[in-house]
């Protein structure tokens, strides 16, 4: 049966004339897009007056475990989370439900009933996947292709889904084949420590293509392939995800070939969704997808680093 999330007791709470609580517990700072979500989440609370209280887990399910407890001790109107992994989440969800405080998904998935969130925003992470698999088969040289692949935080959706993705495009098409995939937790460190041993672990054999699960990873790869002598963006194609500033730069260089868009922008849909609920107990969707859009070196990359520079990645 259908859990029912608020009473009209929370309805009222939601009501009150004082500013709404919100606490949001944040995966941590991996990646310059995650940066740039805590930026606006913080932006956009201001700017609706509501008091944002926040916790950065340093990319470990149980700090955000437990700061969902505590807000939970708190009292607040509402919780945020961007959760590290997908599973695990059942009991401290339950826990936010009983307490009529309903819970927000930012950007990744949780394997729960959906009865105990609100509503989750985010991309379609596997279409993400298949953009980038699809701009590979379409711009991948003659013959074969051997393809590295960093995948994202191991358990995470984008990381599941992004790999899901990539491999329904290319299935189907000819001469493309994962030669190696590890993850490099999304960071840049990650990225270019993985690529490095790629390329040794490959030295003699071609690399065609790398596919990073974000822009960071692919950032510390192209640093890794320098390194190593080659040229990235040429000798080895690079398609990545996310559409963070420095990867527009690496475009405009030549270094990387093109990049799938993932908004940081999940509070404010998140927020609007809060604010019909609590005005009137409106459910919104269960998924309020935003848009994922490819990018190329053919799509101006300087001007798309300028209009980003300063949005806090
Ligand atoms: O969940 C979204 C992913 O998490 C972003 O693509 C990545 O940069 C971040 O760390």
């Amino acid at each position: 049966m259908k859990r029912i999330l608020l009473t009209s007791a929370a309805l009222l709470a939601g009501t009150a004339a004082s500013a709404q609580t919100v606490g949001f517990s944040q995966i941590g700072s991996e990646s310059g897009w995650r940066a740039a979500e805590t930026t606006l989440t913080r932006q956009e609370a201001e700017a609706r007056g509501i008091d944002l209280r926040f916790s950065d887990a340093q990319q470990r399910q149980e700090n955000q475990i437990a700061a969902i407890r505590s807000f939970v001790a708190q009292g607040v109107d509402a919780i945020l989370l961007a959760p590290v992994v997908a599973t695990g989440w059942d009991s401290v969800l339950e826990e936010a439900a009983e307490a009529d405080i309903p819970v927000v998904l930012l950007d990744r998935r949780v394997d729960s009933s959906e009865d105990l969130y609100l509503t989750a925003v985010g991309s379609d992470l596997v279409h993400e996947g298949e953009v980038a698999g699809q701009w590979l088969v379409d711009n991948k040289p003659e013959g074969e292709c051997r393809v590295v692949e960093l995948q994202g935080t191991t358990g995470s959706s984008p990381a599941i889904d992004r790999a899901t993705g990539f491999r329904n495009a290319i299935d189907g098409a000819e001469g493309i084949e994962i030669v190696r995939s590890q993850t490099g937790d999304f960071t840049r460190s990650g990225g270019k420590e993985v690529m490095e041993s790629f390329l040794q672990a490959e030295s003699g054999n071609e690399i065609c293509a790398l596919y990073a699960h974000n822009d960071d990873m692919a950032l510390g790869a192209i640093q890794a392939i320098n390194e190593a002598g080659m040229n990235p963006g040429e000798d080895i194609l690079i398609v990545s995800i996310d559409a963070v500033p420095d990867i527009f730069q690496a475009m405009a260089n030549g270094d990387a070939n093109a990049t799938v868009e993932l908004t940081p922008n999940m509070s404010g849909p998140a927020f609007d969704a809060l604010e019909a609920y609590w005005a009137d107990g409106t459910e919104p969707e269960k998924f309020i997808q935003t848009e994922s859009r490819l990018y190329t070196q053919d799509d101006d990359p300087m001007a798309e680093y300028e209009a980003r520079k300063d949005l806090g990645y």
